[in-house]
């Protein structure tokens, strides 16, 4: 298979730059299928209005390109190449794999998943096929081959779209076929049936395993299934939806290899490691879709970016979709204020994107998404959607100098999915403690106080961050933690939660007291873990005389060589350390024992100069975000204010605001849900 297939990588740059370079790319999902041919021309007319200049062609059109197996009909999408061509509108050209129409389940039923229970899905939706299916990998591939011969070599595409977002739906299948790629899989990886009985601990509960016949996927189980089982599974099965794009992607290369890849990831995404995926495209991509009621949605959609552009640090990146206002897949959708789209756009482009995309172009007639916003909505142009779409479209085409400028973070926060997966199989001492709960504990503050931070594997190179956040790392690989340790001895300072470095890559705890590789950063012994009965809070007295209150969780630690700063004030843990900071090194390490609440978690972030507020963000006032970028010839300041209120930022006179082309003085003012873009050249 052709997954981490080094080769993949060269002359990425020059494909991606291809794409994007001198202009931020604009549009959506065009779905013309749907619609009648007079309506093609109107679409292209109002996309031209309204600054489009990619458009992401035939995600779900596999059973119009093929109505029969083995007939084909791409007349159809020749025309509309043409017209978006004509008209100098770029095409993303998708390969249509995410939606098998209604023959092959019906032919071959055994393309179906099936669920954990033996439940067989049907057709009538989308996303309804086994990845490990021989059958729909031939039709898939058959398709996608067919798709290149018949129009592959047209001028108007720019980006190949591969399937789209792999595994949403369907994550998992447990049918037969299913079982037999996952021994083969388990064969490759251990080798022997001792190696995997040993790293599933099957000693337990009279579960060895006599012959790789006898292993299946995680099943319905009684009870709590085989933690290592139950990891190797998720392992297993983002390798598979990754073997297949890139089994798509070696024949879109092999026909157009100046053209770069993609494929729509969708964030933060449990099923797929994101990280192992964004090595083999050129241009990564993500779909962004906060719920616009939730108080918290631009501080969640601004972790989304961040991790999305750190995935690969090398790699470009851009929205490929984001909703012009609601979604229809909620229990109650709230709309987009007049302004947000505009904002959240701008959020994502001054942290990084280069490219901002929607689904869809035009609001469906019929179908499970035709109360979805568009970006021409039913009212067609008359729809004040219509008038911030185009509008901003005419707005991203001044903003054609970001490409290349790179966002400067000088914070890591350490991730990885093998560990998000681990941590949250059942059976642990707080099944409700979440990956994103915790990443989320750290980061807000951050970001409330305009810090912008990188999200990095354990095991990157982090020389380039001074500090490291570590939320609950609890699967930390002995590598992993030596990366994190020599960080910290080079001159770094780490700040590491509770639940950290407690088991290896086979989920298989380090004994001692916990931290495994990491144990000895932490400046106490951590002896055993006490998640606090809910709802009940610990108040912690902090060696400066002051106090503040943490919950959730406490390490029973004891201090060996680390200075205390807070530790339980009263109660059966009165005295225990709570927060405890080490020299290690040339560096430092601020161990967190608890769920601090915000007012303790700043008093950890005040001792790190690094962590320290952004000046301008802390006087503008709640709500406004500022993110730099930085080439070599310029640096870009970009703000948003994500609130209903008028906001005044500071700023460094002498730029230039490229929205409305203004010279700046010392001080910009954002209207509600305002943004500005202000360029300093480099000499400057
Ligand atoms: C995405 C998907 C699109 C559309 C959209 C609706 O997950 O890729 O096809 O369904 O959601 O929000």
């Amino acid at each position: 298979m052709t997954a981490n297939d080094t080769t993949s990588r060269d002359g990425r740059d020059e494909r991606a730059a291809r794409l994007l370079a001198g202009r931020i790319r604009y549009g959506g999902d065009y779905n013309p299928e749907q619609w009648p041919r007079e309506v093609w021309r109107e679409d292209v007319r109002l996309m031209v209005e309204a600054g489009v200049n990619l458009a992401t062609v035939g995600v779900f059109s596999w059973a119009q390109l093929e109505p029969e197996e083995g007939r084909y009909d791409f007349d159809w999408l020749k025309e509309v190449l043409d017209l978006l061509g004509e008209a100098g509108i770029g095409v993303d050209l998708s390969t249509p794999t995410a939606s098998p129409p209604p023959w092959l389940a019906t032919r071959y039923p055994e393309t179906l998943p099936v669920d954990a229970q033996g439940n067989r899905y049907h057709h009538g939706s989308r996303q309804h096929f086994c990845v490990h299916s021989p059958v729909y990998l031939r039709a898939a591939l058959r398709i996608v081959e067919k798709l290149v011969e018949e129009v592959g070599g047209h001028e108007a595409i720019e980006l190949w779209h591969v399937h789209n977002e792999y595994a949403c739906h369907v994550p998992y299948c447990y049918c037969d076929e299913t079982a037999r790629a996952f021994r083969s899989w388990l064969e490759k990886r251990y080798g022997s049936l001792d190696a995997l009985n040993d790293a599933w601990g099957t000693a337990f509960w009279s579960q060895r395993y006599a012959s790789f016949a006898e292993v299946i996927p995680p099943r319905m189980t009684p009870t709590f299934a085989n933690p290592g089982q139950e990891l190797d599974f998720h392992r297993f099965s983002s390798d598979a939806f990754l073997d297949e794009m890139c089994a798509e992607r070696a024949i879109l290369r092999a026909a157009r290899p100046d053209l770069a890849v993609t494929t729509n990831f969708m964030g933060a995404f449990k099923p797929l490691d994101y990280f192992t995926w964004a090595r083999e495209l050129d241009v990564v991509s993500t779909d962004n879709y906060q719920d616009p009621g939730d108080p918290d949605a631009p501080m969640r959609s601004a972790l989304h970016y961040d991790l999305v552009r750190s995935l690969d640090k090398s790699a470009p990146w851009i929205v490929m979709e984001q909703s012009s206002s609601r979604v229809n897949w909620r229990a109650h959708n709230a709309a987009k204020l007049p302004g947000a789209m505009r904002a959240y756009s701008y959020q994502a482009v001054a942290r990084g994107a280069d490219g901002v995309l929607f689904f869809q172009w035009r609001a469906s007639r019929a179908g499970a998404e035709k109360f979805h916003s568009a970006m021409v909505s039913h009212a067609g142009e008359a729809s004040p959607v219509f008038a911030e779409v185009s509008g901003l479209g005419q707005e991203l085409a001044r903003l054609g100098s970001l490409y290349g400028a790179r966002v400067e973070a000088s914070v890591a926060l350490l991730a990885s999915w093998p560990n998000w997966w681990a941590m949250e199989a059942l059976a642990k001492p707080a099944n409700d403690l979440t990956m994103v709960d915790q990443v989320e504990w750290m980061y807000r503050p951050l970001y409330q106080r305009g810090v912008t931070v990188d999200v990095c594997r354990p095991d990157e190179p982090l020389g380039a961050y001074d500090v490291l956040l570590v939320p609950s790392l609890y699967l930390l690989t002995e590598a992993e933690g030596a990366n994190v340790v020599a960080h910290v001895e080079a001159g770094g300072t780490a700040v590491i939660s509770f639940w950290s470095g407690i088991v290896d890559e086979r989920d298989q705890v380090y004994l001692g007291p916990y931290g495994g590789p990491i144990r000895a950063l932490f400046g106490c012994d951590v002896l055993e873990v006490a998640p606090l009965p809910a709802g009940e809070g610990l108040r912690l007295d902090w060696a400066d005389g002051t106090s503040s209150t943490a919950g959730f969780w406490l390490d029973v630690a004891r201090a060996t060589d680390g200075q205390v700063l807070a530790s339980v004030a009263d109660g059966p843990w009165a005295g225990r350390p709570a927060v405890v900071e080490s020299r290690r090194g040339a560096g430092r390490v601020v161990y967190v024992a608890t769920r601090l609440d915000d007012a303790g978690l700043a008093r950890v972030y005040d001792r790190v100069p690094a962590l320290a507020p952004e000046p301008g963000v802390t006087a503008a006032g709640p709500g406004v975000e500022r993110v730099v970028r930085r080439s070599a010839s310029a640096s870009f300041e970009i703000l948003v204010n994500h609130s209903g209120e008028q906001r005044t930022v500071p700023v460094a006179p002498g730029g230039l605001e490229l929205t409305t082309d203004r010279a700046t003085g010392d001080s910009l003012v954002l209207g509600p849900r305002g943004v500005a873009v202000v360029r300093r050249d480099a000499s400057r």
